[in-house]
């Protein structure tokens, strides 16, 4: 049995039927028969979002820290984007990326920096077609909808929502105010992710049943650091007890599996250990008054979840910030013809690889590497994350100035994001098994699934 997570039921099915309607009446959802149709070309009911062309996108973007500023970076080397307004609450960063984009030959772009509601002036009176969001997780929500109410696009750091009412607040502007949300799930456009992605789609892996993804990486010193991630992340252990970051290990199985194309997920159970990463951390490295050493946290050092779709495939999903360890996001996808495997990358496929014996990734990305990937890889070189953060920021900005749907929508965003109440309510409960909300209202049955694409 499993709990239903709708705390409003009544507003919900409201909420429902209105969307049902409002969806059927906007010439903007268009069929994506599909991926790659502009937005004119195609239109019913039951399919994707897509926008009307935007020939140069005006951007503004808000929260520009480690991440935002890498984004920054990756944009003024995107063509057909004009960086037009710039928001933080660290006037020197402002200032900072004013000063990139004049180098960059530029015209300087209108700085706010007047606190933490400043983003609202930007959205309000900047000239900027798309909102870019790097901000600390707790603001992604407010700045999101702040950008769709006042006509804006919206783009958002990940994950774009941590309570499942912000998921739906989320979901429910951009129909009301018929914009783009969409969560920059960067891994998506790893190497590999998009290899895999093509292997899947070249059938190489048979029908996919089983997939898993995390997020396993060490980042107990940015969490304790003076300065970006110090000054938020280590809060949010002190209230949640969950997968706190779900998505850069779901997103790219999600397109495999394709969540909201074809199966949805139903419904996780979750499960956290022990919290002792944090406190031993601290006890290492503050003396023994440091406030630090002071500190409760409840997030369990391991959560690890499992995701069962409407299909009744299966996904293991966990998170792992604050032990010792080499990095990992595990990239995992089997069918019934074979098995990808990440960290290291490998791959079994029946009746080409040798019996039982895994052969090296590499061997096959000359023949599937991934289109966007091999017209790209230049351009790529230098930026975020191995070069996957500029095929991100490329494609976004491609689908925007085409009128194409994102390949990430809002529905991506929540169920995506979804993970994190949903598995802290489940460890809560003994990791009682609870239901996602369906985001997409059942069009997940109709919308097609994403193709392969070009640069
Ligand atoms: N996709 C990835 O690989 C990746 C990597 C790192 C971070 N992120 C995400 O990016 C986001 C930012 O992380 P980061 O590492 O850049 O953190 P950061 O702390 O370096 O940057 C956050 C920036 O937002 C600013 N800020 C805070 N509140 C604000 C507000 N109300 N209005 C305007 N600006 C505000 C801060 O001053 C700072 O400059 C987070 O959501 C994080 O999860 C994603």
């Amino acid at each position: 049995m499993s709990e239903s997570n709708n705390n409003h039921p009544d507003r919900r099915t409201f909420l429902q039927v209105a969307g049902a309607v409002v969806g059927a009446s906007v010439s903007g959802i268009t069929s994506a028969a599909g991926q790659g149709t502009p937005a004119a070309a195609s239109q019913s009911a039951g399919a994707s979002f897509a926008a009307p062309p935007i020939p140069e996108v005006k951007i503004g973007f808000v929260g520009v820290g480690g991440q935002g500023g890498s984004h920054v970076k990756n944009m003024l080397g995107v063509p057909g984007v004009k960086i037009t307004a710039v928001c933080d609450i660290a006037e020197d960063r402002v200032k900072l990326i004013q000063k990139w984009v004049v180098e960059a030959g530029h015209k300087e772009p209108v700085g706010f920096s007047r606190g933490p509601r400043d983003f609202e002036r930007l959205c309000e009176t900047a000239d900027v077609d798309l909102v870019f969001n790097s901000t600390p997780w707790e603001w992604h929500v407010p700045v999101c909808v702040a950008a769709m109410k006042n006509g804006k696009h919206a783009a958002t750091e990940v994950p774009a929502a941590m309570t499942l009412d912000d998921c739906w607040q989320l979901v429910e502007s951009a129909e009301k105010y018929r914009k783009h949300c969409v969560m920059m799930e960067n891994c998506n456009y790893g190497r590999s992710e998009m290899m895999v992605f093509n292997m899947v789609r070249q059938g190489l892996f048979g029908e996919i049943l089983h997939a898993e993804g995390g997020y396993l990486h060490d980042l107990r010193s940015i969490k304790f650091a003076n300065q970006g991630e110090g000054l938020w992340r280590r809060e949010w252990a002190k209230k949640v007890n969950g997968n706190l970051y779900p998505t850069h290990g779901l997103g790219p199985v999600a397109n495999c599996m394709d969540i909201n194309r074809g199966d949805r997920f139903e419904y996780l159970v979750s499960m956290s250990g022990p919290s002792r990463g944090l406190q031993s951390w601290a006890k290492d490295h503050f003396p023994a008054d440091a406030p630090q050493r002071a500190e409760k946290y409840v997030l369990g050092d391991v959560n690890v979840s499992l995701i069962r779709t409407a299909r009744g495939r299966t996904i293991y999903v966990s998170h792992d910030t604050n032990l010792p360890r080499p990095y990992s996001r595990i990239n995992m996808v089997q069918g019934t013809k074979g098995i990808f495997q990440g960290y290291p990358d490998r791959v079994y496929i029946e009746g080409q690889s040798p019996e039982h014996q895994w052969e090296e990734a590499k061997t096959y990305l000359a023949r599937y590497d991934h289109p966007l990937w091999a017209e790209l890889t230049k351009r790529a070189e230098g930026a975020g994350h191995g070069g996957m953060d500029y095929i991100e920021d490329y494609r976004l900005i491609k689908c925007l100035r085409e009128g194409l749907p994102t390949d990430m929508n809002v529905y991506d965003a929540a169920a995506l994001s979804a993970v994190v109440h949903l598995s802290e309510r489940s460890n809560a409960k003994k990791s009682s098994a609870i239901d996602f909300p369906d985001f997409t209202r059942g069009r997940w049955q109709s919308t097609p699934a994403l193709a392969v694409v070009h640069a």
